[in-house]
């Protein structure tokens, strides 16, 4: 697992958004798997920066999203369909039927998820997931116990996300919805890098055991062990309870200088 070690909340950002960047200058019709909740922000801020100031192209790119809340109202800002919007897709030249966020509605759920599972099988697969993690180790909404086999589905959130999103719900638990379809943990594992963000002293914990800890089910994010191509980018913060923090920085410092110029 590549982990990288920024100084703050800004630099891991940009270190997330070149990664991006680069993706699509690569190929131009990549397929992105997006994320929401606060960790992923600031690198999309960056991301209509870079649309607006140096011509970055989403023309062909296609996107994904990893989740949505299930019974949410349609206009409801915390509708990730709506956070999407107006945190990057109305600010950039995406195509608007490129633009995959899971359904918000419980009709047809079921043919709903696996509809989405055959769009991302259609478009080739997914090139380049961003992945942030819950304080109970989720990845998505896969929370503790999902199988790492799992497709996307309705899943039950767990009290401690419904805590922890309440923050966006004018830290009312009630207004939380208490069901998601989300992507499953494999769904996620097939796409052929992953970039993880996360930030802050909350995650330091839950961090350093999805990084060094044993693969379990229990931390969904754990998974990222199994994966072929994982990126992690953290800030000091978030860092902090890291047994190999130093090591980290090192390999980060000595990396080869063909792959600093791939990157
Ligand atoms: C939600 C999302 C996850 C996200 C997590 C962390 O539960 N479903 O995809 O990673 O929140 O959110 P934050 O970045 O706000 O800490």
């Amino acid at each position: 697992m590549e982990v990288v070690i920024a100084k703050n909340y800004d630099e891991m950002s940009k270190i997330a958004t070149n990664i991006i960047r680069d993706q699509i200058l690569k190929k131009p019709n990549s397929v992105l798997g997006l994320a929401t909740g606060g960790t992923p922000v600031g690198t999309y801020k960056e991301l209509v920066r870079m649309h607006k100031q140096e011509g970055l192209d989403f023309s062909k790119v296609i996107t994904f999203n990893l989740d949505e809340y299930l019974g949410i109202p349609d206009d409801h800002p915390e509708r990730y369909m709506n956070f999407m919007k107006s945190n990057l897709f109305n600010q950039i030249n995406i195509r608007p039927d490129a633009i995959h966020v899971p359904t918000n509605i419980w009709e047809h759920v079921e043919e709903f998820c696996q509809w989405y599972e055959d769009e991302i099988d259609k478009a080739g697969g997914i090139d380049l997931q961003l992945l942030g993690i819950g304080p109970d180790g989720h990845i998505a909404f896969n929370e503790p116990t999902s199988s790492f086999a799992s497709r996307t589905r309705v899943k039950t959130l767990d009290e401690s996300t419904i805590k922890a999103n309440a923050r966006f719900f004018n830290n009312d638990e009630s207004k939380v919805p208490k069901y998601a379809v989300t992507m499953g943990v494999g769904t996620i594992l097939e796409a052929k890098t992953l970039l993880l963000l996360a930030n802050g002293k909350k995650k330091a914990g839950i961090v350093a055991q999805f990084i060094e800890g044993p693969i379990t089910s229990m931390i969904t994010a754990s998974a990222l062990q199994l994966h072929p191509k994982p990126i992690v980018v953290l800030d000091e913060d978030s860092a902090s309870d890291l047994k190999l923090k130093d090591y980290f920085k090192w390999v980060y410092s000595n990396k080869p200088k063909k792959y600093l110029e791939e990157q």
